[in-house]
């Protein structure tokens, strides 16, 4: 991490564009080195895709009509990010704010697996814990037995089989003779309970049946680097980060103002935007600029970049995602499911959905009703508002049939025709990486690019945070040399 004690000979004016968290990063840390810095913001609120949907938010979707959040008052879900690695440079800001984080439960085993067309297991909802159990039952059944029987060509002594074999035991929970005959594991499908109630495990699936259902393909979702456990969220929302950085930074976000040009000279930056108050152009003029808007909107910006700088801008793509918050009177997940918190996964369009990880036992509750990729979110993105909420409540009730009993309000994201962020975040290629990334890292005259498209740690809020604090780092070196 970079070093920001910047000793103070500020004077020097910056002008950011974007108030997300790499523009209010950027700010911050300047401020701290005592620069003048303005962030010029085309919304009437900061985060960007830190983004929390309350009560009475209202945005128009790009080609679409307004939609109003009818969600009862306390309640939120997060549009953007939710969910942030216990390594990631994020914390390091909630700490420093006094922002409150509580875990958030990437990982829960009473959450469901729910497939449909893969068949013996098709449309039922199965335990994650009950799918473990039985794909790591039966393929250590038969690693343990195919290095038994030699029938692996390991360069392994007897010794080392032995040992393999007995890993293979723990891993699948076999019995001495090296079966898979079912595991505590997977649960019961009577609990235990006092004095002579031993309860009844539940009987493992077919082998076939497992391997056809596709669930073994989901376990890996948990294990990346950056969605182990634990994992966190800000308390009462993701945005308590943008709140935090907006009380230190006064008056110095200008909202409503949307950039039209960006101009440079050798000795100055000038920025052309929209001044949403008055519809009049405005100028302001400055020594650097820091650029955080996402390219597939500054692409569209006229702007004075090197012709190499203006193709990397425009050849880079980026991911589609899309989320949809479902409120429901009755947390029928807790109360009827004991599941609380996590996600099920489905090869249905919804994909998956997340149980609020908070507030336990509430009266109401709002769950993320789907988290699409790809194509799959620009086919929900192409819905209206009203079909996207048919379409998580229909396939969401096969998973849990409470939904249309119980559902109260919607409220649906589409990052693709998300207004000044057409995109959920940057994707890169190995090509691009390679052709037109080290092009957009460079400072470009007077102009430097941040935000999580400047890092390799894409798709994070702090992949953002690194980006800014590097470029501040940047901007101070060359203001001090000069
Ligand atoms: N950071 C985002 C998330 O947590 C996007 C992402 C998804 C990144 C999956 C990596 C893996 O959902």
């Amino acid at each position: 991490k970079n070093d920001l004690n910047l000793s103070g000979r500020g004077g020097k004016k910056i002008i950011i564009l974007g108030a997300g968290i790499a523009g209010l990063t950027a700010a911050y840390e300047l401020g701290l080195a005592g620069y003048d810095c303005t962030i010029l913001e085309a919304k009437e609120f900061a985060g960007g895709r830190n983004w929390t949907i309350r009560k009475g938010t209202s945005v128009a979707e790009i080609g679409s009509g307004r939609q109003t959040s009818r969600f009862d008052n306390g309640l939120y879900f997060n549009a953007g990010p939710m969910r942030i690695p216990q390594f990631h440079v994020t914390l390091d800001y909630c700490k420093k704010f006094g922002v409150a984080i509580e875990p958030f439960n990437n990982v829960n085993e009473s959450g469901y697996y729910y497939n449909e067309n893969v068949g013996a297991l098709s449309g039922q909802r199965v335990p994650k814990r009950a799918a473990k159990a039985d794909v790591r039952g039966y393929v250590a059944e038969m690693l343990a037995k195919a290095v038994n029987q030699n029938a692996l060509d390991l360069p392994l002594t007897a010794e080392e089989k032995l040992k393999l074999v007995d890993y293979l035991k723990a891993e699948g929970d076999l019995n001495p003779d090296l079966f898979y005959k079912g595991s505590e594991r997977g649960g019961y499908k009577d609990e235990p309970g006092s004095r002579l109630d031993a309860g009844v495990l539940r009987d493992p699936f077919d082998l076939k049946a497992i391997i056809h259902s596709g669930f073994g393909k989901y376990f890996s979702n948990e294990y990346s680097y950056d969605q182990q456990m634990m994992m966190f969220h800000p308390v009462g929302g993701m945005d308590a980060i943008v709140k935090a950085f907006e009380k230190r930074l006064g008056n110095r976000i200008k909202f409503k103002s949307e950039v039209k040009e960006i101009r440079q000279s050798s000795s100055g930056v000038r920025i052309v935007y929209k001044d949403g108050n008055s519809g009049k152009d405005q100028e302001l003029r400055g020594d650097y600029c820091i650029c955080t808007i996402p390219l597939t909107v500054l692409k569209k910006i006229p702007a004075d970049f090197s012709p190499e700088m203006s193709k990397a801008i425009s050849s880079v793509g980026y991911a589609s995602a899309g989320k949809i918050g479902l409120q429901f009177k009755r947390r029928f997940w807790e109360e009827d499911d004991d599941l609380y918190g996590g996600s099920s996964l489905t090869n249905m369009d919804i994909t998956q959905i997340y149980y609020p990880p908070t507030d336990y036992f509430g009266k109401k509750g709002i769950l993320l009703g789907y988290y699409a990729y790809g194509g799959t979110a620009d086919k929900l993105g192409g819905m209206s508002y009203a079909e996207r909420e048919r379409l998580a409540l229909t396939q969401g009730a096969k998973i849990h049939p409470q939904y249309p009993k119980e559902f109260e309000a919607s409220y649906s994201i589409d990052w693709k025709k998300t207004k000044y962020q057409e995109g959920g975040w940057v994707s890169y290629s190995a090509n691009d990486r390679k052709t037109y990334y080290p092009t957009l890292c460079k400072p470009d005259n007077r102009v430097y690019l941040a935000g999580e498209h400047i890092s390799y740690i894409t798709a994070w809020q702090a992949g953002a945070i690194e980006s800014a604090r590097e470029v501040v780092t940047d901007i101070h070196k060359r203001v001090m040399k000069a």
